[in-house]
């Protein structure tokens, strides 16, 4: 059997008529339940809510064949791009090297795929029984992952790694000749996206302004780099500078067609983060954003869902925001109203550098300031809906939103002498009952490359195993792909891209809660679920 080869061991196995083993995929048989609601206000201004569950019969068809993988960087030189093929590199190799502290061996902590478990059930004698995420079904190991792509400097890896000062020097020693081979290629550059101060190392870059010739580069570099390493599958993923927003223009962005006349026109408007994007999704490989740009403007949502292709963003969700859509969820989930969330930070890379011009530390503050929406909207009891005259006041933080807000600011300063740490300090402050006041002070540091490095590597095999599972409704003939924009991956996602018209789940423990629910259903499980062991009900 030659795809045997390339199956990773299944170490669960399900004894169940809705899970059906073929040689290359797994068939599921899944009941899908939901509660469908009405919600309605009676005369006396009482709610009404007429309720009923939902059943939905779904088969999932999951390819067991593990493909061999390639992982595309846009920023491959950067503090994140170096550290991610260091990480891999130290793993694969099995590289250890001495610190202060003594000897240290590689690992994949911060990796929900690697480094975390989920609750598979329980065993004979009731006690819970956990397993690896990445044990549930067949997926990618990074060590395998063939990682190549794009810088606008040419600094080969080597040099580019000691550049970013993330890693211990004696790791650095020993990486150095493993990493020089690790050259990235030219790639697009129009300055007016990111901080004039990064021009200085802008010197591998795509010759020209034609922004046809450079999606066509692109598409050429993906096509060689899957021949070159005999890849099954290549992901995309955008590490590079975080660029400002694309202005939305009628005729230019706003349909698939408009935008690809616009980069045949070679128009202004069109970032080199979306030419990226653009050429992913014609080549059918999945394209990620980890920065907070607007890459995904309406015409390239559109185009990826015309060629089914994948994709996801926005931000990588490392440090901060994570905290901040967990604390959040606690607050408003306990009944306490956050009334002030200020959230400061200061950084000395060069990510702090690109963003301490107006225009890029804008786009991060979009990203930052969402996460708290779809709680504070949940909570209707704390956060009252506005009269139109209120909605539309400049006073508060969401100008024009028809609910109550928390006012919420976000300061970000580059200090080169904080070096990769980055330092964030967050006041919560919030009233609690009876008119009382509690706050909250968060100071997180961490260095930021080692949160992000895994949170790239989860998107990738998440993404990778995301284009093998296909599903249909019971009754209809054709498997299809998954929804083009993969909101599956919102755990690793400050600002997750959603359909369009659909609002995003910032909650951390529902976006996990999801993906073990997919994980689950593509082996014919239910999600698991603690009635029983909080009630003894046996
Ligand atoms: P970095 O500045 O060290 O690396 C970015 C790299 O991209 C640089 O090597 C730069 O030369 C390159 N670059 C710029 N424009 C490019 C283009 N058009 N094509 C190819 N390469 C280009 O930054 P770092 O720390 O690695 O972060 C990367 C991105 O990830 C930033 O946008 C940052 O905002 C985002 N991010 C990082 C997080 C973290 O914890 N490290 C968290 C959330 C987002």
């Amino acid at each position: 059997d030659p795809t045997a080869a390339r199956r990773p061991v299944e170490s669960i196995e399900v004894e169940s008529d809705n899970l059906t083993y073929s040689d290359d995929a797994l068939l599921a048989q899944y009941t899908f339940h939901s509660t469908a609601v009405n919600k309605s206000v009676d005369e006396n201004g009482q709610a009404k809510y007429k309720v009923k569950p939902v059943e939905k019969h779904l088969e999932f068809r999951t390819e067991r064949k593990v493909p061999k993988t390639g992982l595309m960087l846009v920023g491959l030189g950067g503090n994140n791009g170096t550290t991610l093929v260091a990480t891999v590199l130290a793993n694969r190799h099995n590289i250890s090297w001495g610190t202060r502290d003594g000897i240290q061996t590689p690992n994949y902590l911060g990796s929900l795929v690697r480094a975390s478990t989920m609750r598979l059930g329980v065993d004979d004698k009731g006690d819970d029984v956990y397993v690896p995420l990445s044990d549930v079904l067949p997926m990618v190991h990074p060590n395998d992952l063939v990682v190549g792509g794009w810088d606008i400097s040419a600094l080969p890896l080597d040099g580019a790694m000691r550049r970013a000062k993330v890693l211990e020097y004696d790791l650095q020693r020993q990486l150095a000749p493993l990493m020089a081979e690790y050259k990235p290629l030219p790639s697009i550059y129009y300055p007016t996206f990111i901080n004039a101060n990064q021009g200085e190392r802008a010197d591998n870059v795509l010759p020209g302004q034609d922004k046809h010739a450079h999606l066509e580069q692109v598409r050429r570099d993906i096509r060689e780099f899957k021949q070159q390493n005999d890849l099954d599958q290549v992901i995309v993923l955008w590490t590079a500078n975080t660029e400002r927003y694309s202005r939305l223009i009628d005729g230019v962005n706003d349909t698939a067609d408009n935008l690809l006349r616009a980069i045949e026109q070679s128009h202004d408007e069109v970032s080199p983060s979306t030419i990226f994007a653009v050429a992913s999704i014609l080549e059918g490989v999945p394209y990620i954003n980890g920065a907070p740009n607007n890459t995904f403007v309406p015409g390239a949502i559109e185009l990826a869902e015309r060629e089914n292709a994948f994709i996801a963003g926005d931000d990588f969700k490392s440090g901060q925001t994570k905290v901040k859509s967990v604390l959040a969820e606690y607050l408003v989930n306990a009944g306490i109203k956050p009334r002030l969330i200020a959230s400061y930070n200061h950084l000395g890379n060069n990510d702090g550098k690109n963003l301490s011009a107006p225009a890029q530390f804008r786009s991060k503050e979009i990203s930052k300031a969402s996460v708290v929406d779809d709680m504070v909207a949940s909570n209707s009891l704390l956060y009252k809906t506005l009269a139109k005259k209120e909605a539309d006041s400049e006073d508060g933080f969401v100008k024009g939103s028809s609910v109550e807000h928390p006012d919420h600011c976000i300061v970000i300063k580059y200090l080169p002498a904080a070096g990769d740490d980055k330092k964030a300090l967050d006041d919560y402050t919030s009233e609690i009952g009876m008119g009382g006041r509690n706050t909250l002070s968060i100071y997180n540091t961490c260095q930021d490359s080692l949160l992000a490095t895994p949170l790239i590597i989860d998107l990738c095999l998440l993404a990778e195993l995301m284009t093998r599972v296909t599903y249909r409704e019971s009754g209809n003939q054709e498997f299809e792909r998954l929804y083009s924009v993969l909101g599956l991956l919102s755990y690793m996602l400050k600002a997750p891209l959603t359909k369009p018209g659909k609002a995003p789940i910032n909650s951390l423990s529902r976006q996990r809660g999801a993906l073990e629910a997919f994980l689950r259903a593509c082996l014919g499980l239910q999600p698991g679920s603690d009635l029983i062991n909080f009630t003894q009900m046996e």
